[in-house]
């Protein structure tokens, strides 16, 4: 009936996320709120891992990419999962830490680590850093020589392998700012390079081909022309690759017409593709990695917001405005991305009108969506947006000086707050 799992209907027609009831929800805990459902990111984070037990004979690694919801909490649900974690940034392994996540199962990215960002990696001795490009192959080297330390790496390679999505978040095309171009033979220098560096340690390569992908033969065509690059390596070279990271990108589905692939059918196809591609090149069989963000956290969470402002101007478009906006989910100014919303209180109430919900910040392009579909509401109702688990509270931003909205975790109907709501303190708290 809805776009995720994690949604129900109870007697008042009321909408129920991991079994409570998000009006109440909305009053306990006020507007804007995200919620998300604890038990569906973790039968999420385990269907991952499970698949890789089963199709891969358990050789690999699942990375949260927490780029996608990061804060504390989201840490030491994935460490109880057993999942590693996928960090781009200081602030993100800050948080990891922080929560008590082992330093050793972290994959630490970025196309522009600062030097303080790679000597806290190597400081606080981050299982993988994923190098970008070559200056950072000899910054790292040098660092870790200063450090008396051998960093295990991985080197960010783009396949050229073109996944149908926004182009806004395709990545592994030859025209990208992310890691080593393989065509131009970048990415085998780049091995070449850090073979010969003493206190690296090159461990395997990485490719990451985008975001929100739906096809599976994306995936197993990126690790079928990652594995021909290990080859060329391991004959010209002398190098062996011992993992490989496929990155993430899997699509969720944000309307009900979305057909996302089941994680199985992915592991299951990637497998035999790594496995017969092996099998050709004469290659071991490499641990994978993969990180999925979006996947994993997209479809537990939604958006509640209490409905203000109804503008109809005649013949044009009615604007529904709404207590949060761009501020809180730039993700439709963004991409133009689509969501399904709904009345909380009127969770299955025909929808027989148009609104465009607009935000409440100065801005024009402040919308949430054009055109949805919503029962003809009312100032001061709930408003629920789906699927905004992943890439909302991370990508939200203090413009306009609105607070953040709280994070509230449910899990069998108990909610409990994960990340408090900004206040008015906390925005000015560093002006001088
Ligand atoms: N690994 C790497 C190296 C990545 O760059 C990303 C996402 C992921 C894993 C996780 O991808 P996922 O499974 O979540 O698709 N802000 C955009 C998405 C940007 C994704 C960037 N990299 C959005 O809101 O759609």
């Amino acid at each position: 009936m809805f776009v995720s799992d994690a949604l129900g209907v109870n007697q008042l027609d009321h909408l129920t996320i991991g079994g409570a009831d998000t009006v109440e929800l909305a009053a306990v805990y006020g507007t804007p709120l995200y919620v998300m459902d604890e038990e569906l990111i973790r039968k999420n984070a385990r269907a991952f891992r499970e698949s890789i037990e089963q199709y891969y004979d358990g050789n690999g690694h699942v990375a949260f990419a927490s780029k996608a919801f990061c804060c504390k909490e989201i840490c030491r649900i994935m460490q109880q999962e057993g999942l590693w974690l996928d960090v781009v940034s200081g602030g993100e392994l800050y948080t990891a830490l922080s929560a008590g996540f082992p330093a050793e199962n972290i994959v630490f990215h970025g196309n522009n680590k600062s030097v303080e960002e790679l000597a806290e990696a190597l400081n606080k001795n981050v299982g993988r850093i994923v190098v970008d490009h070559f200056f950072e192959l000899e910054l790292l080297n040098q660092l870790a020589l200063a450090a008396g330390k051998t960093a295990d790496i991985m080197l960010r390679v783009k396949p050229g392998v073109e996944a149908h999505t926004h182009s806004y978040i395709q990545t592994g095309q030859i025209d990208s700012k992310f890691g080593f171009a393989l065509e131009t033979g970048e990415a085998l220098e780049a091995i070449r390079q850090a073979i010969s560096l003493p206190n690296l340690n090159l461990r395997g390569l990485h490719c990451h081909i985008g975001s929100q992908i739906f096809e599976i033969t994306s995936f197993t065509i990126a690790a079928r022309v990652m594995l021909g690059l290990a080859a060329q390596a391991k004959s010209q070279l002398g190098w062996e690759m011992q993992e490989l990271n496929l990155g993430g990108g899997f699509g969720i589905k944000y309307l009900s017409e979305h057909t996302p692939t089941a994680y199985e059918d992915y592991m299951k196809a990637v497998s035999r593709t790594i496995r017969d591609t092996c099998r050709q090149l004469n290659l071991a069989l490499p641990c994978i990695m993969i990180e999925p963000g979006r996947s994993i956290v997209g479809s537990a969470g939604i958006t509640l917001y209490t409905i203000g402002a109804i503008k109809e101007i005649p013949g044009i478009r009615t604007y529904l405005s709404v207590d949060g906006g761009m501020a809180d989910n730039p993700r439709y100014a963004l991409y133009q991305s689509e969501y399904e919303m709904l009345l909380a209180a009127r969770a299955t109430a025909p929808k027989t009108e148009r609104y465009t919900v607009a935000g409440r910040c100065c801005e024009s392009g402040d919308l949430l969506g054009k055109d949805i579909p919503l029962p003809k509401s009312q100032v001061g109702e709930v408003l629920a947006v789906l699927a905004t688990g992943a890439y909302n509270y991370s990508m939200a931003s203090n413009y306009n000086r609105l607070p953040k909205p709280a994070v509230v975790m449910v899990k069998g109907g108990k909610a409990r707050v994960v990340v408090r709501r900004e206040t008015y303190e906390d925005v000015a708290s560093h002006d001088i």
